[in-house]
């Protein structure tokens, strides 16, 4: 049933590029109402032949092929039968929250596109602990870790004419934040590798000035970061600076979550919490 599904699409598709060229091929497909058949249960989210899964299988999410016979607004089209029946939400079919998120009404993972909600898997990781419950930062805006997506579902950054279903990885200005001092400088330049699912040289992580610049935060398990792990002492978690095992002036050895509040009361209060959050991990070293 796919195979002829397919067969007479690609037919209808040659037969409408002949004719008219590309632009036409909705005028062409009204002519020929007998073709787009899809098999029984397709509309069915229990049939192993739902559109869903038909969709996710074979990469079609820019929907571009739907929308050859159902119209470019989904109401129909050339097939007559319309999309916004069942995807009613705004944006109808392309609504943010229905191919990947959706997840207590977000548009990041969890899900992943193949439904996936485990932190283990690559593309859920440690979406949440970045963007809905922070534990040391402001929320991280999806453009520090993807292209920002200025058109919206049919931005070219998004899907693409050939999807692979795997998200691009393009860090934003915080990741890359340059540290200058006397006689120097630190200039990260962050590496996202997808097969060990780590996160090297980022500003955020520790790459800048007195940081932990080793720091490989894995973000398929959120206890690869801890108070310490970016600067300070990733075994005891005392955030203190020490670079390269040493102290350097104006933070001494003695020194635990308990006194830097003294120089960095807007950041820290007297019991260790961060009671700013917007102003950690921002690209700028807070104190008074
Ligand atoms: C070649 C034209 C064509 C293409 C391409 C096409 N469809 Fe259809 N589709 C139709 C026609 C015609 C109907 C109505 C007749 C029928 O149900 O077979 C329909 C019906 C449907 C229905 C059933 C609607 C209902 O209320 O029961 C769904 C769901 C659907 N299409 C989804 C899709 C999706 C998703 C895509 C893209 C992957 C797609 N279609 C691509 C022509 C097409
Ligand atoms: C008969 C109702 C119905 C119609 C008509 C319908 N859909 Fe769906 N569609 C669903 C349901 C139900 C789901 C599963 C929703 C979910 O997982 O939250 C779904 C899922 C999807 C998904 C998500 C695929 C994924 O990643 O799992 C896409 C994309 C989609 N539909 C596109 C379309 C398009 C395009 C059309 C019109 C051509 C269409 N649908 C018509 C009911 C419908
Ligand atoms: C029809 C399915 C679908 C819908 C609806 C959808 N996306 Fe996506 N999204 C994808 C796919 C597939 C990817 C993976 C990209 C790839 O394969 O290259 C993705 C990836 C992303 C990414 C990661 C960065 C990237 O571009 O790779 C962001 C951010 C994103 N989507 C935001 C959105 C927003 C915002 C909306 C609503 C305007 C939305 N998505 C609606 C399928 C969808
Ligand atoms: C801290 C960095 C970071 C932030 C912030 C972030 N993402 Fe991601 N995102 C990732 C990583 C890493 C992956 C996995 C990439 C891979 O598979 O190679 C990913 C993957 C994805 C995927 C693909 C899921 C799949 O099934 O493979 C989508 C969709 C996505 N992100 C959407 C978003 C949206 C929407 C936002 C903002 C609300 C966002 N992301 C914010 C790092 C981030
Ligand atoms: C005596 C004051 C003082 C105390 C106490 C102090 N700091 Fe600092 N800290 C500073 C100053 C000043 C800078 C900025 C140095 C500069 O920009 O030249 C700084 C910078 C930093 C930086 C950025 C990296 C760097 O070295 O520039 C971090 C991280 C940091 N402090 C963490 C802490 C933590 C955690 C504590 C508590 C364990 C703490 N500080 C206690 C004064 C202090
Ligand atoms: C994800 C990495 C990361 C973790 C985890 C982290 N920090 Fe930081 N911290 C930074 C960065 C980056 C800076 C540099 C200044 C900035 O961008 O805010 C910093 C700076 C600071 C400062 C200096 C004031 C300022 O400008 O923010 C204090 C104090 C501090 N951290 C305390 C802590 C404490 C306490 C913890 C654990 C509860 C902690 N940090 C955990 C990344 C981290």
């Amino acid at each position: 049933m796919l195979k002829i599904f397919y067969l007479s699409f690609t037919i209808v598709l040659f037969t409408a590029l002949v004719y008219s060229g590309c632009s036409e091929i909705e005028d062409n497909l009204v002519t020929a109402p007998e073709i787009g058949t899809h098999p029984p249960g397709f509309a069915d989210s229990n049939s192993p032949e739902f559109h869903g899964k038909y969709i996710n299988d074979n990469k079609l999410w820019n929907l571009k092929t739907c929308q050859s016979c159902h119209g470019n607004d989904y109401a129909g089209g050339s097939s007559g039968s319309s999309c916004l029946t069942c995807h009613s939400a705004s944006g109808g079919p392309q609504n943010c929250r229905l191919c990947h998120g959706g997840v207590s009404g977000k548009s990041h993972p969890p899900k992943a596109l193949n439904g996936e909600t485990s932190i283990s898997y690559v593309g859920v990781g440690v979406h949440t602990y970045h963007i809905d419950s922070t534990k040391y930062s402001a929320p991280v805006a999806c453009g520090e870790c993807h292209t920002t997506l200025t058109g919206g579902f049919s931005d070219p950054n998004h899907i693409g004419d050939m999807p692979d279903g795997t998200a691009e990885i393009n860090f934003g200005p915080i990741a890359k934040t340059v540290t200058t001092f006397k006689g120097g400088g630190v200039f990260p330049d962050p590496v996202w590798d997808r097969n060990t699912a780590t996160c090297s040289n980022s500003y955020c992580h520790g790459n800048f000035r007195d940081g932990n610049s080793e720091a490989v935060p894995v973000w398929t398990d959120r206890n690869s970061v801890k108070c310490g792990s970016c600067h300070g002492d990733p075994v005891t978690g005392n955030p203190n600076p020490i670079p390269n095992g040493n102290f350097f002036h104006p933070h001494y050895p003695s020194y635990t979550i308990g006194v830097c509040y003294q120089c960095h009361g807007s950041v820290i209060d007297q019991s260790g919490s961060i009671i700013n959050k917007l102003k950690h991990v921002n690209g700028v070293v807070d104190y008074n």
